[in-house]
């Protein structure tokens, strides 16, 4: 069966520096032979959880209002998630927020529908030290809680993930440490599918 890796870019910005973090980390997991995606929330619309917790007994009431249960359905179909945040104030994207406070559904009770995916991040911040390791142990938290397998970038750089420093759009590719991590998480992450399937 064909894996599948999914990119999730939760930065509101066309062609910015997650984005293209992404995809260089999706290049390489291409190159294993692994299909990928890139999916931009800023294209589809997320309505935060109310906590109403309807969920616990039947579908998430919200799933008819937005676009969420899409992008339930692709993160239910792939084998790996990539998840891909701007640093914003220290911590993730008000989007990536709105978006992991619907997979409560995925999770409550017994679900566990995220069981067993392979889960790496990226994380831009324009600063060297503005809060890039924070953030990504926020997304690690979110994979962890749903019993997914965290995985870092490979060895050597082998420490949180991707993480850039870029301000302006698209400069992350003039980012080599950076750029390095976000290729070994690539590498990282087809390894262990590969060893895993
Ligand atoms: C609302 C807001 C808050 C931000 N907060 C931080 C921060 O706390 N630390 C940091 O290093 N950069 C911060 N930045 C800068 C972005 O993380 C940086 O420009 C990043 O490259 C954006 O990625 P993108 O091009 O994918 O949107 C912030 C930017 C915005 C718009």
């Amino acid at each position: 069966m064909k894996m599948k890796v999914i990119g999730i870019d939760s930065s509101p910005r066309k062609n910015g520096n997650t984005e293209q973090m992404i995809k260089h980390s999706l290049k390489v997991i291409e190159n294993s032979g692994i299909s990928t995606e890139i999916i931009k929330l800023s294209n589809y619309n997320i309505l935060p959880c109310t906590a109403c917790y309807v969920c616990k007994d039947s579908s998430c009431p919200l799933d008819d209002k937005d676009d969420v249960s899409i992008l339930k359905e692709k993160m239910k179909e792939c084998d790996a998630i990539i998840i891909g945040s701007p640093v914003y104030f220290g911590g993730i994207s008000p989007l990536l927020s709105a978006l992991f406070s619907r997979t409560l559904d995925m999770r409550i009770l017994d679900r566990f529908q995220l069981k067993n995916k392979i889960g790496g991040s990226i994380v831009i911040g324009a600063a060297r030290n503005g809060g890039q390791e924070f953030t990504s142990l926020i997304i690690h938290n979110w994979m962890l809680i749903h019993n997914m397998i965290v995985v870092s970038d490979a060895i050597p750089t082998s420490h949180f993930g991707g993480i850039g420093v870029a301000s302006e759009p698209g400069s992350v590719m003039n980012d080599e440490v950076g750029l390095k991590t976000a290729e070994n998480l690539g590498k990282r992450i087809a390894e262990v599918m590969i060893w895993i399937h």
